[in-house]
């Protein structure tokens, strides 16, 4: 088993080569192919905090299952049933869980910057569980796994292992941390990356995010040149006076039969919660071209890797 060097957070999909993408697929590939009694010592008796300050179902599940698969014990704080309740900051919460022995913290915050502020708070490292519109690494991992597995393409990446394959992205890109942290790290292994949707939930100055992207508004229009599509709710909770007219925008972005009928080999993705008959329609949530459980199933094994490196971290799998 490795031994402890240096410790390394996530915070950002940007703060990774394509040289360290790689080693978490592997570690992710070995973890998951581990016998449970082997890989439940991996991280015997660590202390992981999950910090959450917005609600997730499938972050923390998988956070917390990963955790408990490697043998670390956990323990969730939530905004709801916490002294953040009371007004506690950030900043005294993160020293609290230190003195308490945790030796890593996930954090999901709806401010855009927290876990950076937190892992220079507390020194511990830190794994962005999403930060506000900002970004989502852990998502943008799980999302490369599922389209390399559906492709067959070697987790042995490069900047070419997406040449020739382009990615839209669909729906409420300005909100979106998963958006930007996709934009940034497909055009980094030779993927086109299409975004898609109306002005209102996807300004101009989206192209900004990464070099390389392109907007398509006319979503019949940028289906037929892709390979896989990701599909995003409108996040209500951040519209802050915004005000989309539903009909209008169900009839134009949709993914539904009707539109998924010419491209058999499509991909569907959907990094969830979804929100069935807004933006997708049941028949494709749950029909064959759908990875969206896949995904979910990828973020046990990219979330065991996070984990590791952060904890144990060599450089290369043990
Ligand atoms: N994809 C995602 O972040 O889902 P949750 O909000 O359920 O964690």
């Amino acid at each position: 088993m490795s031994s402890t060097s240096t410790s390394l957070g996530l915070l950002s999909i940007a703060d990774l080569s394509l040289l360290e993408v790689n080693s978490i697929l592997a570690l992710a590939s070995q973890l998951e192919a581990e016998p449970h009694g082997t890989r439940i010592r991996r991280l015997d008796g660590r202390r992981v905090a999950l910090l959450f300050y917005e609600s997730s179902t499938r972050t923390r599940t998988s956070f917390e299952l990963a955790a408990k698969s490697l043998g670390a014990m956990t323990t969730l704080v939530s905004d709801k049933s916490s002294s953040i309740e009371k007004g506690e900051s950030l900043h005294d919460t993160g020293l609290t869980l230190r003195a308490l022995g945790a030796e890593c913290i996930i954090l999901r915050s709806n401010y855009s910057g927290a876990p950076d502020l937190l892992q220079r708070s507390t020194g511990l490292p830190v794994l962005n569980a999403g930060d506000g519109m900002h970004q989502h690494p852990s998502q943008a991992l799980l999302d490369l796994r599922t389209l390399l597995e559906h492709w067959n393409l070697s987790s042995d990446i490069s900047e070419t292992t997406l040449a020739g394959k382009t990615i839209v992205i669909t729906g409420d890109i300005r909100h979106s941390r998963v958006a930007r942290s996709n934009s940034m790290l497909l055009p980094r292994l030779g993927a086109r990356v299409l975004l898609c949707g109306p002005e209102a939930l996807l300004p101009e100055d989206a192209l900004t995010l990464a070099p390389h992207l392109e907007i398509e508004r006319d979503f019949d229009t940028a289906l037929q040149h892709a390979d896989a599509v990701m599909m995003l709710r409108i996040q209500r909770e951040r519209l802050s006076g915004l005000s989309i007219d539903l009909p209008t925008y169900i009839a134009a972005y949709q993914l539904n039969a009707r539109r998924i009928a010419p491209y058999p080999n499509l991909l569907v993705l959907h990094p969830g919660p979804m929100v069935r008959g807004l933006e997708i329609d049941s028949t494709v949530a749950d029909g064959p071209q759908s990875r969206i459980e896949r995904q979910v199933t990828h973020g046990l094994a990219i979330r065991m890797a996070l984990l590791h490196r952060a904890l144990i971290h060599t450089g290369s799998p043990a």
